[in-house]
């Protein structure tokens, strides 16, 4: 094993949740390839993530999809110097098969083995050449860095000195950002996953007065999200309840005209059991005041912590970083701060991430750890 030696190109595998992701990265940096299978349509009827349909979807496609992350390289497994893995956090079952397969690979090749932290990952998506979008190939990040995570398991703000040296300076109390635009998604007929969904139904509205709470948790940079998402479900159902007001006085109106029509029974003027269909309009005054909340605290927060620490740069990350109007408050509100964020494609769970992780982990820590098992829970700086 030449372990000493930095690897320069590293395989990385990631199978947290939902996408089976393998990928291979440079210097951690430059993206060779990055592949995912997306099980998205095995757990949209179930209107979320179901563990054992991931980890069985994940042991189906891990082998086509490393197979293909491979095919870009002229040698093959020959042109790979290490085997990177997400060990955690995540879904214990889906961790398993990735962890499992990648230590395999590794051990069959003689490969240095690295263990990766998810949310790490996520971070780290931010030193990808293509990372910052519009411009050609960007210097790194510099130390020290204020990054916001905000997926669907996981919102988080940090503090970041130097690789491997993090401080946690805040996290959600209750939801994660993603976890409640699905809910609210939900709640509004929007389907699955709820981000992209509300963002779409968002733009081009406006909250037309309906202002949502903000959960400030002042003195803190901690965040919270499920009293938000109860304050839509409370005005849907004043809103459902006054259309339902409405139905019934012009049922009865219609009755009292057409006393000499054929009668269909009491039924008709009575309360009808199924909620009445929210309005377009109002879905996206919804969406709109919902996503504006959001964006309202995260960003102060951020913004905050980042003048607080003297950062250089603040780092977006996760899933909800795809968000646009996250993207561009963000900017607005960091002014002559720089805001650095992934393409769309590398906000979301992927494998790039994972080997560009990998890489500076290595640099830091220098050995195989092949005795690390998954941890579902695991935190940031771990
Ligand atoms: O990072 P990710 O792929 O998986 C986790 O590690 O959780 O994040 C998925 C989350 C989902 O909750 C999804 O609704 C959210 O990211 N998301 C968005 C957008 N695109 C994806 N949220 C808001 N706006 C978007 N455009
Ligand atoms: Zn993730």
């Amino acid at each position: 094993m030449t372990e000493a030696v930095a690897p320069r190109t590293i395989l990385a595998l990631e199978t947290s949740c939902d996408e089976t992701a393998a990928a291979v990265v440079r210097d951690g940096r430059v993206l060779l390839s990055n592949v995912v299978a997306s099980q998205l349509d095995a757990h949209r009827r179930y209107g979320g993530v179901v563990p054992e349909v991931a980890s069985r979807q994940h042991i189906l496609s891990l082998a086509p999809v490393v197979e293909e992350a491979l095919a870009v390289l002229p040698g093959g497994w020959q042109d790979i110097d290490a085997v990177a893995a997400t060990y955690g956090p995540g879904l214990s079952g889906a961790l398993l098969t990735g962890l499992n397969a990648a230590k395999a690979m590794a051990w069959q090749r003689g490969l240095p083995f690295i263990p990766v932290n998810h949310l790490e990952a996520h971070i780290y998506a931010n030193w990808l050449e293509q990372a910052a979008e519009g411009t050609a190939v960007a210097a790194p990040p510099q130390f020290p860095l204020v990054a916001l995570v905000v997926s669907g398991g996981h919102t988080l703000l940090a503090l970041l000195r130097n690789h491997g040296d993090y401080e946690l300076l805040g996290q959600t109390r209750d939801d994660a950002v993603g976890e409640a635009f699905d809910k609210v998604a939900r709640i509004l007929g929007l389907g699955y996953p709820g981000g992209p969904a509300i963002q779409q139904t968002a733009a081009g509205s406006s909250s037309g007065g309906s202002n949502l709470p903000r959960a400030w948790l002042r003195e803190t940079y901690d965040f919270s999200f499920s009293g938000l998402k109860t304050a839509v479900l409370h005005r849907v159902q004043e809103q459902q309840e006054r259309e339902q007001k409405v139905r019934a006085g012009r049922a009865r109106s219609e009755a009292r005209r057409g006393k000499n029509a054929p009668s269909t029974g009491p039924a008709e003027t009575a309360a009808d059991p199924v909620p009445p269909a929210l309005s377009s309009n109002f879905v996206a005054q919804m969406a709109h005041a919902f996503q504006e909340s959001v964006v309202d605290v995260l960003t102060a927060k951020t913004v905050d912590a980042a003048r607080r620490y003297a950062a250089t740069e603040i780092l977006l990350a996760g899933g909800v970083a795809a968000n646009l109007r996250l993207r561009e408050e963000l900017r607005r509100r960091a002014a002559d701060l720089p805001v650095r964020f992934p393409p769309i494609a590398l906000c979301t769970d992927n494998a790039a991430m994972v080997a560009a992780a990998a890489f500076f982990r290595f640099a830091t820590q220098s050995s195989s750890d092949w005795g690390r098992d998954v941890v579902p829970g695991l935190p940031l700086g771990a």
